[in-house]
Parts: structure tokens; C-alpha cells; sequence
């Protein structure tokens, strides 16, 4: 059996950066409201013409520089994102051409704020099946496209960006199940993956338009009391299962890596899990929600500055539009 292992990660900011009192000349709002609520102190808005695509090609070729490895060594292009350059083809095609990569195939993921997870599922899987050997997996979103900038509910929670990592099939030694179970907990590599869905709460975060509803792009729409509440509980509930599935304790876990959606969803989840913040990866303040960027986004902030190290152990969680909401385990 095949297992993948992260050999890379990078990240792409737009360089324009809003801040709450930015926002505060044209809408009804302030510094203070958004940073209590939600933690959130700035965001990056991508420059007009600057595309999804454009933000997912630096993203990927810096964690292709970081993993050491050319285009031409990847065969599965994914890009998670909900903000498309286009309704088709696929934002992942574009990137694959822009990278030069000549062969294998490429693809988009929609689970909106959950994509990377999901993204991380699909990939991981592929490896162990044995269909590729190397995978890019891009998290990327121009949020900004999609929000209705005079609802102050909404536009104030969001921010452009990327993140990416490369994933590469590992051989597991011929081992029998008991070695395999001690193994569990040294070897490195995506551990296991979890996702869920449930269709149910479609209208309680969605956007209000699409190429077969209305032929717009439409606005992002939002219950925030249902989506904070469904949060909390989703996201225990997946962070449990991830660890359970794992034989794991939440002492093991060395960095918590969670979609930046809100300040207050960190927190919680932290408490509810008895993990010390200073084990939560938090970057919500600067760079607000960027959907499927977050957790890519926050992940190579981390490694880049020495917090995360090889063969920690590291736990992602996210929850986003469906709802759909996951979890994964890596030894890094
Ligand atoms: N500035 C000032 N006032 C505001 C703003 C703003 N930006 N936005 C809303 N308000 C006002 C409202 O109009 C309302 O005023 P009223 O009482 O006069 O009607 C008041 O603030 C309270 O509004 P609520 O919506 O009840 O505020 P709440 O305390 O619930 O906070 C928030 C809103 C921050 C959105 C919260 O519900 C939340 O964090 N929800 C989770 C949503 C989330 O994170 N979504 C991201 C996508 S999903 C995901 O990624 C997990």
C-alpha cells in the first residue's frame, strides 16, 4: 500500500491590502465591531484583472521550488476554489498549462471553505490507488469577486489568496496489521482524511446566482448565527472522528491548522479540544476568510517560519458553504 507525504508547500498574497478602516469609509462598520466579532484586522483584495488562476500559479510554483521538483514530475494538477476565473474549463487547466506541465491531468474541486480538505482527500487517495505518483494541490479564491460589497454582513469577512503543497507516493514497508497499528503513529504522511456533507443547510451560506439559476455570478448570502452555530458543532465533531480514527489523544497533535473563517470558531474549537492557542495556527486577523486558501495559506506560514517541523504531527479542519466540513492527519 502507497502513501503520500508532503514534500512542499507554498502561498501567493495578493499585495493590495484593506484594512477594516478602509472598508469603514464607504460602509457602515468599524475597526472595532469587525475585530471583536471575528478577529479580522485586514484582508488582501487581488488587483482588477488578476485572476484565481493567476493567484494558484505562484502558489504551486513556489511549493514546487520548496519540494525541489519540475511540472514535468507532477501528474495531478488539483485546484479547490469557488470563485473559477471561468464556469468552465476547469481554473486547474489553466494552471497546468501556465505551469507547463504537458501530461497527466488537471482538475477543479468545489466544496467551498472544506475544497483544500476535500481536495487533500481526493489526492491522497489517488496516490494510495496508485493512479499518480505526484500531486499539486492548490487551494485558491478571488472572494472578493463574490461578495456584495454593501452588505456589511458579509464583505467584511473575506480576502483573496492561495496556498498549495505537493504530495508524493511513498512505499509502506510489507508490514502486518499490529506493526501497522505502532506504525500509525511515526510514520509520515497523510495519516487519514474525513469528509462531510449535508445538503440540508444549503441556504444558510450560498450565493445567490449561478450559470443555471439566474446565468449571473451572483452575491455570497449568509445566516451567520446558523453558520457560527453549525461551525462549532461540525467542527468538534470532525476534529473527534479525525483523532478516534487515528487512536490519536488531543496531546498528540502538535499544530492545529484550521480554516480561518473567525476568531471566535478558533477559539472554540480549541477549548473544546483542551488545545493551548499557542498550538492553533492563526493568520484570520491578516488575512480574514480566503475560503479554500485558508488552510494552505495558513500551513505554509507555518512551515516556512520553523513552526511546523518534520514528523509533527499536524491536524486540519474546515467548514464552509454545502455545508460541507472535514478533516485531515498529517505526519509532516
Ligand atoms: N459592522 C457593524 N455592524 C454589523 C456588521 C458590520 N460589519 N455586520 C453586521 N452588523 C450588525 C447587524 O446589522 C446587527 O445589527 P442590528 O442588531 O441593529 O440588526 C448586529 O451587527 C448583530 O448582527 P449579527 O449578525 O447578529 O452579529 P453576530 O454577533 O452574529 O456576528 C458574524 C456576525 C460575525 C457574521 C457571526 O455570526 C459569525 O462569525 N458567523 C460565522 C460566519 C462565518 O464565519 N462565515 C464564514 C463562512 S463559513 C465558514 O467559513 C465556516
Amino acid at each position: 500500500m502507497k502513501r503520500s507525504i508532503v514534500i512542499g508547500c507554498g502561498s501567493y498574497l495578493p499585495r493590495r491590502v484593506v484594512t477594516n478602516n478602509e472598508l469603514a469609509k464607504s460602509l457602515d462598520t468599524d475597526d472595532d465591531w469587525i475585530v471583536s466579532r471575528t478577529g479580522i484586522r485586514q484582508r488582501h483584495i487581488a488587483d482588477e484583472g488578476e485572476l484565481t488562476s493567476d493567484l494558484a500559479l505562484m502558489a504551486a510554483q513556489r511549493a514546487l521550488e520548496n519540494a525541489g521538483i519540475l511540472p514535468s514530475e507532477v501528474d495531478i494538477l488539483i485546484v479547490a476554489t469557488t470563485t473559477p476565473d471561468q464556469t468552465f474549463p476547469a481554473t486547474a487547466t489553466k494552471v497546468q498549462h501556465q505551469l507547463g506541465m504537458m501530461h497527466g491531468a488537471a482538475f477543479d474541486i468545489q466544496a467551498v471553505c472544506s475544497g483544500f480538505i476535500y481536495g487533500l482527500s481526493v489526492a491522497d487517495n489517488l496516490i494510495k490507488g496508485g493512479q499518480a505518483q505526484t500531486v499539486v494541490l492548490i487551494g485558491a479564491e478571488t472572494f472578493s469577486r463574490i461578495l456584495d460589497w454593501e452588505d456589511r454582513s458579509t464583505c467584511v469577512l473575506f480576502g483573496d489568496g492561495a496556498g498549495a503543497i505537493v504530495l508524493r507516493a511513498a512505499e509502506n514497508q510489507d508490514i502486518n496489521k499490529e506493526e501497522s497499528d505502532t506504525n500509525l503513529h511515526t510514520r509520515r504522511g497523510v495519516l487519514s482524511t474525513h469528509i462531510h456533507s449535508d445538503g440540508a443547510t444549503n441556504n444558510i451560506l450560498y450565493v445567490d446566482g449561478g450559470p443555471s439559476s439566474t446565468q449571473m455570478v451572483g452575491h455570497v448570502r449568509m445566516n451567520g448565527r446558523e453558520v457560527f452555530r453549525h461551525a462549532v458543532n461540525n467542527l468538534a465533531g470532525i476534529v473527534g472522528e479525525a483523532l478516534d480514527a487515528n487512536r490519536l489523544n488531543s496531546e498528540d497533535i502538535d499544530w492545529l491548522v484550521p480554516h480561518q473563517a473567525n476568531r471566535r470558531i478558533l477559539d472554540g474549537t480549541a477549548r473544546k479540544l483542551g488545545l493551548p492557542i499557542e498550538k492553533v495556527v492563526v493568520t484570520v486577523e491578516r488575512h480574514a476568510n480566503t475560503s479554500a486558501a485558508s488552510v494552505p495559506l495558513a500551513l505554509d506560514e507555518a512551515v516556512r517560519d520553523g513552526r511546523i517541523k518534520t514528523n509533527d504531527l499536524v491536524l486540519l479542519e474546515a467548514m464552509g458553504g454545502g455545508l460541507t466540513w472535514g478533516a485531515g492527519v498529517i505526519r509532516w
